[in-house]
């Protein structure tokens, strides 16, 4: 007879979810009783968890074994009758909800700080997702927050770790542990959507060559199956993939800046035709071609306009969906295609319900992010596979595809610049003198520019009607250029401001400027219009993505 222990704790203040979900330094979830806080107030704010199933993983990074078992032992005690656990811990964040929905499960528990940096001094993070494979929508994560305010109790199955390496069944208590094969699931679900053969034929071909840089993060495992086993890729194809709990050092942020040996081998002489990178947890994707960056906000628009070209989609689109930052590149790419264009508030949770009432079937982000039906979660590897059956089919490089698409709809000239680690107090700061401002910016023009629209953005969600209110400061031009200003909820050191730029450019002499040049002048704008520098003592922003 195994024996639940009930634990006396004192609340922590500071258990909010945000942007996703918990995410503090390994120090904070180090303290006694910070974890199982939260994943008590987690259950007792779901209720019924008897003989229910859930699905438990994590990116590996640092941390992520200690909390997996703690978690499991938690989940005994709150009566859980299965728990399906990727092999060794680990599970992407799209594969977590793939599981979810394959084994129709309650929902899911995945232990990620994304791309943040990992390791004893790095940062680690838990969410939850709920049934349908979504992240928990912002009623649960208010409730879980409210719930970690006054508890006072939790309780733990007191017994020894359970092993995962293994894949099957283990009882544990009076609930059963399944150790699942996340990357066979995946790789499965991928060649439905995806023309493997066609793939094959061009990896194989001798003709096109790829690099797949994992960051020694989660997407190592499943891109060894699926590139190099399943598409025949050249050995040595996927670049760091062995997942570690340092990320080897690195920060696993699928971004120019942070993928550098990468989009070095595509930028050489007789580089590479095709590069891509995939974030800690696997959700995030980079696409590069020889000598080009496709911007996320111009990825998800191509995808759009390509999906005809990929069985998965050949049958249509019912909608679309972008968050409010990202660029309009994709509304033009729908309004051309007759179908609708949606703009949510930053965060993939906010896509679900449109995903669900089967009203949109691609959404993106301009962080990285590109994903659609087959599951809740935006998907890098999914991404990168899409680029590939595009390029597949349309035997061109990735650069004529871009210039293609940019000389029939136009270029939507885009930029974020983040300010990271400010102080909390100078950053609320810019935000609040922003919105005071917003009234008399209405109708004001800068260098010929007329102000449309200024705004404090708020959604209506057109499924449920729930309103979330503060979503980011929006500023737009008679022209359709855009500002936008708002705070990231993912951070954990001081505050991040983001600074989103966007320009609509369809003079086909200038769709190849830089992008930083084509935005000079909305970067001064914005960064007069904020007064950056008097608030902040910043002369520049810490990273240009
Ligand atoms: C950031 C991105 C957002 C993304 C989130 C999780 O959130 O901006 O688009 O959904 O990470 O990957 P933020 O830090 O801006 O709140
Ligand atoms: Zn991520």
């Amino acid at each position: 007879m195994t024996a639940i222990r009930t634990v006396s704790t004192t609340p922590f203040p500071d258990q909010q979810p945000g942007t996703s979900g918990l995410r503090k330094k390994v120090s904070v979830f180090q303290q006694p009783h910070y974890l199982e806080n939260f994943v008590q107030a987690l259950f007792d704010t779901l209720e019924d968890c008897q003989g229910q199933t859930l699905v438990l993983g994590g990116d590996g990074r640092y941390y992520n074994d200690v909390a997996i078992q703690t978690i499991l032992k938690m989940a005994a005690a709150a009566g859980f009758g299965r728990v399906l656990v990727g092999q060794n811990g680990l599970l992407s964040t799209p594969a977590a909800s793939a599981v979810i929905r394959r084994h129709k499960a309650s929902g899911g528990i995945i232990l990620s700080a994304s791309h943040n940096p990992g390791g004893p001094n790095g940062d680690f993070g838990i969410k939850y997702n709920i049934n349908n494979g979504s992240p928990a929508p912002e009623k649960v994560t208010d409730a879980v927050f409210e719930r970690s305010k006054s508890i006072d109790k939790y309780h733990i199955l007191a017994r020894e770790a359970v092993a995962l390496d293994r894949l099957g069944e283990t009882r544990f208590g009076a609930m059963t542990v399944e150790v699942v094969d996340a990357v066979e699931d995946y790789a499965q679900l991928m060649g439905e959507l995806f023309d493997f053969n066609r793939i094959r034929a061009l990896l194989t071909s001798g003709q096109f060559t790829m690099h797949f840089d994992a960051m020694h993060a989660v997407t190592g495992p499943y891109a060894c199956t699926i590139f190099e086993e399943q598409l025949e890729a050249a050995a040595g194809t996927v670049m760091n993939g062995q997942p570690l709990p340092d990320f080897g050092g690195g920060h696993p942020d699928p971004n120019l800046a942070h993928a550098k040996d990468l989009v070095a081998l595509l930028n050489q002489d007789n580089g590479a035709d095709f590069g891509a990178a995939a974030d800690g947890d696997g959700d995030r994707n980079m696409i590069l071609g020889r000598g080009i960056f496709v911007s996320p906000s111009d990825s998800i628009a191509i995808l759009t306009a390509n999906a005809h070209l990929v069985p998965g989609y050949r049958a249509g689109l019912t909608g679309v969906a972008r968050s409010m930052p990202t660029s309009q590149a994709v509304d033009r790419v729908a309004a051309q295609l007759g179908i609708p264009c949606y703009e949510t508030p930053t965060g993939w949770k906010f896509f679900g319900n449109l995903l669900d009432a089967n009203i949109v079937t691609l959404c993106g982000e301009e962080s990285f992010g590109t994903g659609s039906n087959h599951v809740r979660e935006k998907d890098g590897l999914w991404a990168v596979l899409f680029w590939l059956n595009i390029l597949a089919v349309r035997g061109q490089s990735v650069a004529e595809i871009v210039h293609e698409h940019w000389a029939k709809y136009g270029r939507n000239y885009y930029s974020r610049h983040d300010y990271e680690a400010l102080d909390i107090d100078a950053a609320n700061g810019i935000i609040e003198h922003l919105r005071a401002s917003l009234t008399q910016l209405s109708n004001r023009s800068f260098g010929g520019r007329q102000i449309s629209i200024a705004d404090d953005f708020a959604y209506t969600d057109p499924v449920d009607h729930s309103v979330s209110q503060h979503q980011g400061i929006r500023i737009g031009f008679s022209d359709s250029a855009r500002i936008i200003f708002r705070l990231s909820g993912t951070g954990t050191e001081g505050a991040t401001l983001r600074i989103y730029l966007e320009q609509y450019e369809s003079d086909l002499a200038k769709l190849h400027l830089d992008t930083q040049d084509a935005l000079a002048d909305l970067i001064a704008i914005a960064t007069q219009l904020a007064e950056v520098k008097q608030r902040s003592g910043r002369e520049a922003p810490t990273i240009i993505t």
